[in-house]
């Protein structure tokens, strides 16, 4: 017998499914946007068979490589989603419903007439906000220092989200671009935040 997919289709794009329809069980989710091949994702949810594990990526060519090795590995708490993510989260994750979201190495779109499509704006950084649990948690990543530096400067003007100190380095379970990035000698700056209302 063949594993399924995990790829999910949304039977509604304009409203929240709730996680145990999607996942088949109740258990704290934790989301991964931009996952790419789903490196990180798949790690995390092996190691963590007792929480549910979303990964969204709008290149269904990356999502195919993350299927394959959930259904390789037959995990049963994975589930991808092609799809923007920020349409996602903000019209299809339900308020109050994610424990973390892991958010490494987003396009940095450099140029300055091009930064306009950067994910991380004031208003994803309210969706994050609306859609954590009380205590959930966004762990960010990048190597492009003016972005790391415009996104610390948007949490830091939302009121309701504090600066965690960020895990020791060799705490760190890099993802596919952190590694790539090390390998060059480029520098990743990390911040991690939790909602405290
Ligand atoms: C630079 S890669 C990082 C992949 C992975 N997080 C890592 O660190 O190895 C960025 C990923 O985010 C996806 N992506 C970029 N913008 C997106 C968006 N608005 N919605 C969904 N996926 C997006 C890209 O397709 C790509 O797979």
């Amino acid at each position: 017998m063949t594993t399924p997919t995990c790829i999910y289709r949304p039977a509604n794009y304009l409203e929240p499914t709730p996680w145990e329809v999607i996942f088949g069980r109740a258990a704290p989710v934790e989301i991964d946007v931009g996952t790419g091949k789903g490196t990180y994702l798949v790690r995390e949810a092996q190691r963590n068979p007792d929480r549910n594990y979303l990964g969204i990526d709008r290149l269904l060519v990356r999502l195919r490589k993350a299927d394959a090795k959930v259904r390789r590995l037959g995990l049963t708490n994975v589930r991808l989603v092609r799809l923007e993510a920020g349409y996602f989260v903000r019209y299809l994750v339900p308020t109050g419903s994610v424990a973390v979201y892991h958010i490494y190495c987003p396009d940095p779109w450099p140029k300055r007439r091009h930064q306009r499509r950067r994910l991380i704006n004031e208003e994803f950084v309210e969706a994050l906000h609306r859609t954590l649990k009380p205590g959930g948690e966004v762990r960010f990543s990048t190597d492009d220092l003016d972005y790391y530096g415009a996104v610390v400067r948007v949490f830091g003007c939302y009121r309701g989200f504090c600066e965690l100190s960020p895990p020791p380095h060799s705490e760190v379970a890099q993802t596919d671009f952190e590694a790539l990035f090390a390998s060059k000698g480029q520098s990743i700056y990390r911040k991690h935040w939790r909602k405290f209302d």
